[in-house]
């Protein structure tokens, strides 16, 4: 692994660019804060701890699909290939996949958690000695430029797991996905995991465990923000609590005030009512088709692997 990680646009703690975006979420009619906020060290854990969770079936099904799949995956990747992950927290699913790849030229995991980015890059170039791997902390959401790299590729190949791309409103996956599509050029591929509709009750309990990792998960953003922000939320006043909203076909995550409360930022005071909520996330379902109909005018599905429950699936599609 190279010594160096480069930190590419990642928020500074105490940037006020920070700030700003949150004041101005919090000042909207439906208060909301960016889920990416969710990821800091201890949320970067506390996610770990909900991908092992009985209720919390994507993460589990994802990874059984990899290991059915893996030399149809493989033969779809290729050889020679650039292979970029998204959002590499953990490296459990890349390491399956590095497993039944050959002939990778490099893995770039692309991370804005820096020292989650450290640690899993590190144990990873332990076990895979004679692998490349390129690092880099960076809000990949942003533009920004790779460095220039002293070797060549056949074609890159985005890894976008985890169903993150339900994160996004549809309207901004579709820009989003149009943008990798082109930054990475015709031809290139994107092995993404795409979480599918189902009972509301699965949905709900996915995002409601019964220990409460999720609920913690959520207020860490709540403890995070009074230390970086220098906000006086009073965390004991907060509840958690997701919902699935079937016409949205979103599942939505809320922090609750249990109390009417001010609450300062920085100077800033915002007013909450007892039992208004702050939305933290959306994490969007979609069928099959509908998917296909997001990502039409970009990519082509070249290949969709689904479990035998239909509850998640993992495509490939090519950038067109
Ligand atoms: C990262 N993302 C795909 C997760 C999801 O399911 O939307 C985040 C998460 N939020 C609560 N639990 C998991």
């Amino acid at each position: 692994m190279n010594e160096k990680v480069l930190k590419l646009n990642t928020h500074d703690p105490n940037d006020e660019q920070l700030l700003e975006e949150v004041l101005e979420g919090l000042k909207k009619k439906q208060k909301e804060l960016p889920c990416k906020l969710f990821y800091d060290k201890k949320g970067s854990e506390l996610f770990d701890e909900i991908s092992k969770l009985p209720e919390y079936y994507p993460t589990r099904t994802e990874i059984g699909i990899i290991k059915t799949n893996i030399e149809d995956i493989s033969s779809h990747i290729g050889k020679n290939c650039l292979l970029v992950e998204l959002g590499s927290g953990s490296s459990m699913k890349i390491r399956l996949l590095l497993n039944g790849l050959n002939e990778l030229c490099a893995y770039v995991p692309l991370d804005i958690s820096y020292n989650h980015l450290i640690e899993t890059s590190s144990t990873l170039s332990r076990d895979f000695p004679d692998l490349r791997i390129i690092p880099l902390c960076v809000d990949y959401t942003k533009p920004f430029e790779f460095p220039d790299f002293d070797f060549s590729w056949e074609k890159i190949v985005i890894f976008y797991p985890g169903s993150t791309i339900g994160n996004f409103h549809p309207h901004y996956a579709k820009k989003f996905l149009a943008m990798i599509a082109r930054r990475s050029g015709k031809g290139s591929g994107l092995l993404i995991g795409v979480d599918l509709k189902k009972e509301k009750e699965i949905l709900e309990n996915a995002y409601n465990d019964s220990k409460g990792v999720t609920a913690k998960f959520n207020l860490n953003m709540l403890h995070r923000l009074n230390s970086e922000v220098g906000s006086n939320f009073e965390i004991n006043n907060w509840q958690h609590n997701a919902i699935y909203n079937e016409y949205e076909g979103r599942i939505e995550m809320h922090l609750i005030s249990l109390t009417k409360q001010d609450v300062s930022l920085n100077g800033t005071r915002i007013h909450f009512e007892k039992d208004e909520s702050i939305v933290t996330e959306y994490s969007y379902k979609y069928t099959l088709s509908e998917f296909e109909n997001l990502i039409r005018d970009y990519f082509k599905v070249e290949r969709a692997w689904v479990d035998d429950n239909n509850r998640f699936s993992l495509q490939y599609l090519s950038a067109l």
